[in-house]
């Protein structure tokens, strides 16, 4: 029922789609458009008219007027030649609409994906938003800018003249051709239409082979050190020959619609030919008449062709500009909400009765309570799984469907800017990103307006400068994508550097150094200090040796808190605290594989 709803989009829905994109675009389709409808008049009239004229210098030749025909061909001449500019004239419109529309939807996207909360990401592969931004916005572009121009202004200009010349030259014989042309643009429609689903299946397997391309080039270790290659290979193969054999479909239904379309655009002039011949024979028409009919029937069954070509086309792209238009309607993050400065409060994060799942379905929190107070180090810890990076995640104003209340700096979320929010706080995952620039950009990254000396400043304090210094090129390196070339230890100093540049008051560390060997570690663990440094912290950690010297631990489990209290504390009362560090003592010697 769906497909069949799929393939047939309803006429509304596509011309909505139509004016949403010219719509969109509207400050450059208003100066184009106005030129390419008058250009597009100008084009199928000259077109009329040259098929007129050939016409004419036949029956002119057969008169033996050789002035007359001289006369004829010089205006034909001019015709071409005017044609030909309006041509040129068209395509530079079309060129300048595409080229400005494109740009238009490429920053419109850009903007869009800023704006767009983390839990649109998490819920969608990066691959299909690349492939919305590159290739879709490219086919678009060109479709609305040049091949649908042709239907709102060159079909009209040249259905009109050439229906008119046909019918002041014989009225019978255009309606023996035209009632044919109807019956077969009605088959044509048929067979286009499913042309559209196709169309929408091609593109999802694009956007799925785009995702296995991504997936490669960022866990590339990964796949090589899991000799994963062989295997995504294969379903990369899988991808591409679904989306091969999407486009076959495509194609297929294609050639039927060309075949078909060339059979009856040919099938009007063998009819004009054959009766206009015995119309001849009965006096009632002239042969040099007959010719200009002829001529001029080509450009008027062309319009039905553009027409319905232009109508799969239609159906075509405006599934793919649905598929943009998705991207565009996707609901953004809020942008309200204060700016405060007032932060005198001692409490910096509070959790009151926090319930919270990232689906109705499962609760990831039920009611946790706990409070990280100013200055002081707060650790959280609990099994994988238990929520606590989804705490970072929360606090910093990352999902609002929660229930309860979630505190920072004395006022409740909700009434933070969230700009203003995340300026106060600085995050060191263990998921470092690198950027494909100098390590110096990668770095400003914390405070984009900060000079290179101040960049320096904050990697000596973070104990990478001497490991920079010792790159190819310093500062200047360039770092490939996810910054392959520098070691996970590298990563996590420069991560540290780009904290302390932003100088928030607030640091979330999410097992920075869980991932690290010793020596590593030593120099991460240092690197940290220096950031935790007069800042509140609020620390996850795995290895629970690296929190002992924390002010005050929270225990979370099953949603909620389990206990708070500093390590000797909970080692001697809180059960799942014991079983944590008992674990753990037994994973470092080895007792759990
Ligand atoms: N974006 C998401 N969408 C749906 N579920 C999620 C998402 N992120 C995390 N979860 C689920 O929420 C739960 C808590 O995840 P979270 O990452 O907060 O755990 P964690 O305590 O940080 O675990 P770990 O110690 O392994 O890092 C898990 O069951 C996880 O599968
Ligand atoms: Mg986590």
């Amino acid at each position: 029922m769906t497909e069949k709803k799929e393939a047939r989009p309803s006429i509304k829905k596509v011309f909505k789609t139509i004016f949403r994109f010219y719509g969109t675009t509207k400050e450059y389709f208003y100066k184009y458009g106005i030129y390419r409808w008058f250009g597009g008049v100008a084009s199928g009239g000259l077109q009329v008219f040259n098929a007129y004229l050939a016409g004419r210098m036949v029956g002119i030749a057969i008169s033996g007027d050789m002035s007359a025909l001289v006369r004829y061909a010089v205006i034909l001449i001019g015709a071409v030649i005017v044609r030909t500019i309006v041509g040129l004239m068209n395509e530079y419109a079309s060129s300048y609409y595409n080229i400005h529309s494109g740009k238009k939807l490429r920053v419109m996207a850009m903007e869009k994906i800023n704006s767009l909360p983390i839990a649109y990401y998490e819920n969608q592969h990066s691959g299909e938003t690349i492939s919305k931004l590159a290739s879709d916005i490219e086919k678009l572009q060109v479709f609305y800018g040049n091949s649908i121009a042709g239907i709102w202004s060159w079909v009209p200009a040249s259905f009109v003249f050439s229906l008119a010349i046909l019918l002041n030259t014989n009225v019978q014989l255009t309606l023996i051709c035209g009632t044919i042309i109807p019956v077969f643009a009605i088959i044509m429609n048929k067979i286009s239409l499913p042309i559209g689903k196709a169309s929408k299946e091609r593109q999802e397997h694009a956007a799925s082979f785009n995702s296995y391309l991504r997936d490669f080039a960022e866990g590339v270790h990964i796949y090589k050190s899991f000799s994963m290659s062989k295997s995504h290979g294969q379903k990369f193969e899988k991808a591409c020959d679904d989306y091969a054999e999407a486009s076959f479909r495509m194609a297929r239904r294609r050639s039927l619609s060309i075949g078909l379309m060339i059979f009856g655009m040919v099938i009007p002039q063998v009819i004009a030919l054959g009766v206009g011949s015995i119309f001849v024979i009965e006096g009632k028409i002239t042969f040099p008449e007959l010719f200009v009919f002829t001529n001029v029937l080509w450009p008027f069954v062309s319009t039905f062709r553009m027409v319905s070509g232009g109508w799969s086309d239609l159906i075509e792209e405006s599934g793919r500009a649905e598929h943009l238009f998705t991207l565009f309607d996707a609901k953004p993050e809020r942008t309200n909400g204060k700016d405060f400065t007032d932060i005198e409060t001692n409490t910096v994060m509070e959790f009151r009765n926090v319930g919270f799942g990232y689906n109705d379905n499962v609760k990831v929190l039920e009611s946790a309570n706990f409070v990280v107070e100013k200055g002081k180090k707060t650790a959280l810890v609990g099994v994988s799984g238990s929520g606590k990076t989804t705490i970072h995640k929360m606090l910093a104003g990352h999902y609002d469907n929660y229930s309860g209340c979630v505190n920072v700096m004395g006022h409740e979320l909700s009434e933070w800017n969230l700009e203003s929010l995340r300026n106060n706080i600085a995050a060191v995952n263990q998921d470092i990103y690198l950027f494909n620039e100098s390590v110096m950009e990668n770095i400003r990254y914390g405070k984009p307006t900060c000079s290179d000396e101040e960049v320096m400043e904050a990697a000596k304090k973070a104990y990478a400068h001497d490991f920079i210094n010792e790159l190819e090129n310093g500062y200047d390196t360039k770092l490939g994508e996810r910054g392959i070339s520098l070691s996970g230890g590298q990563r996590q100093r420069i991560a540290v550097a780009r904290a302390l540049l932003k100088d928030s008051p607030i640091i979330l560390l999410d097992e920075p150094t869980s991932a690290l060997d010793t020596r590593s570690e030593y120099h991460v663990q240092k690197a940290i200090e220096k950031l935790e440094e007069g800042r509140t912290v609020f620390i996850i950690a795995h290895r629970l040796s690296t929190i002992e010297n924390a002010d005050k631990i929270i225990v979370l489990d099953g949603g909620n808190v389990l206990g708070t209290g500093s390590h000797s504390e909970l080692i001697a009362e809180n059960d799942k605290y014991i079983s944590l560090y008992k674990r753990q003592v037994l994973e470092s010697s080895g007792g759990i594989a």
